[in-house]
């Protein structure tokens, strides 16, 4: 039993994981998979969605995998109640679609064009001097620091956006600790889009 799952049960807690960009991340060094919490703690909560690896964002579908245990099961069952009547007729089979050996290697495919976006964002933002402190994994995110700019993050993204045309989102999105110093960068753009975003954000910075 490994030390986090001890500790959960000990505390006779539930463990809810979003998994959502899990088969995003980059391999283990072994070429392996990354391996769901399930293989460590196999009474999680896990929740997922068709949003991200099958890239059907907005279909408004995912999945949970649950602890047979009834006290779950029927609390999820309420809220499920609650948010549903069904998912349509096409999405459900787009989603059984999304299995077939054919759809899994074209997410795979979408999966290392991520790693090459990455590759041109991380490159670019580090050329214009404004450090991503934690390289992306996973999610199609650089979140990096605008400080030197010696503007908020707020005024960076507004003025980004008046100015360069590039659209960011400021840090206080995601939380207080980082609100005004980082930005968030989205790489789900074509390369030809981010490569053109990241000269204009360069020139924004140089004329500031
Ligand atoms: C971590 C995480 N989980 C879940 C979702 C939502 O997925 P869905 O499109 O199924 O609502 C997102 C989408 O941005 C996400 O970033």
């Amino acid at each position: 039993m490994c030390a986090s799952l001890r500790r959960r049960v000990a505390r006779g807690a539930w463990r809810i994981v979003d998994e959502t960009y899990l088969d995003l991340d980059d391999r283990e060094p072994d070429g392996t998979e990354v391996k769901s919490v399930l293989a460590c703690d196999p009474g999680a909560i896990v929740c997922n969605s068709f949003s991200k690896f099958f890239g059907m964002t907005g279909w408004r579908l995912g999945w949970a995998i649950l602890p047979d245990d009834s006290t779950v099961l029927e609390a999820v069952d309420d809220l499920a109640t609650n948010y549903y009547l069904c998912a349509h007729t096409p999405t459900q089979h787009a989603a059984l679609a999304c299995f077939t050996p054919e759809s899994l290697a074209e997410c795979e495919a979408r999966r290392q064009e991520l790693l090459a976006r990455r590759r041109i964002v991380i490159d670019g933002l580090q050329r214009i001097g404004l450090p991503v402190e934690v390289e992306p994994n996973g999610a199609f995110y650089a979140y990096f620091n605008i400080s030197r700019t010696g503007l908020d993050a707020w005024t960076f993204c507004e003025r980004a956006l008046n100015e360069a045309h590039v659209a960011l989102t400021p840090g206080r999105d995601f939380g207080a600790a980082t609100a005004d110093t980082h930005v968030r960068l989205s790489y789900a753009a074509s390369r030809e889009a981010l490569s053109e975003g990241l000269e204009r954000l360069g020139r924004f910075v140089e004329s500031l």
